[in-house]
């Protein structure tokens, strides 16, 4: 696993990186997948006017693990977690920890106040919640049947 200090700033090679390390997570729906590379796509056309910053975490040859975040419009300083994802290879062994703690940093410096999590309430999502809360995450509500039958969305949160 890295230990390299992680990268903010994207570069061309991220939309295909990023889209390859979703879609290797096996959680994410094929539109979902879609969605992650776009930002990253977004940004590196428009630059910080899209509105969202990213930590990646490269690996020797590939990219290990990166975070999206960006703050919520119309709040005052809230800002979102989008995406956080960890190659299977590299989980398991703080990565993911790192990356989160990094960017609750980051949000920080640009003056964010709260940051706020949705995620599924499925089993294969229970190593992110179990992550949220081990940062101090607070989990504040849940939306049944939010994303399908039997799948809610659950809501975590924090004050930075
Ligand atoms: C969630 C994810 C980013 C965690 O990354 P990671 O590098 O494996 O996590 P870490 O090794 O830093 O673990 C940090 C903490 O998360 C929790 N955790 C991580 N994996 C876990 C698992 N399989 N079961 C239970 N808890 C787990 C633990 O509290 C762990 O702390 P500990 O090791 O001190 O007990 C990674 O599993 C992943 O990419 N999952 C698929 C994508 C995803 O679900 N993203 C979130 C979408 S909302």
């Amino acid at each position: 696993m890295t230990s390299r200090p992680f990268r903010s700033e994207p570069q061309p090679s991220d939309p295909k990186a990023v889209r390859r390390l979703v879609t290797d997570a096996e959680v994410f729906s094929g539109i979902e997948i879609g969605w992650a590379a776009e930002l990253v796509e977004d940004t590196l056309k428009r630059g910080p006017a899209a509105g969202y910053h990213f930590l990646f975490a490269d690996g020797t040859e590939d990219l290990e693990g990166y975070t999206c975040f960006g703050p919520i419009d119309g709040t005052d300083r809230r800002f979102d977690l989008y995406w956080i994802v960890v190659s299977p290879k590299a989980q398991g062994k703080g990565l993911g920890k790192r990356l989160l703690a990094e960017s609750m940093r980051a949000a920080r410096d640009l003056d964010a106040r709260h940051m706020f999590i949705d995620t599924s309430t499925r089993p294969d999502y229970a190593p992110a919640r179990a992550l949220y809360e081990a940062l101090g995450f607070v989990h504040m509500g849940t939306l049944i049947d939010f994303y399908s039958d039997g799948d809610g969305k659950a809501l975590f949160g924090r004050k930075l």
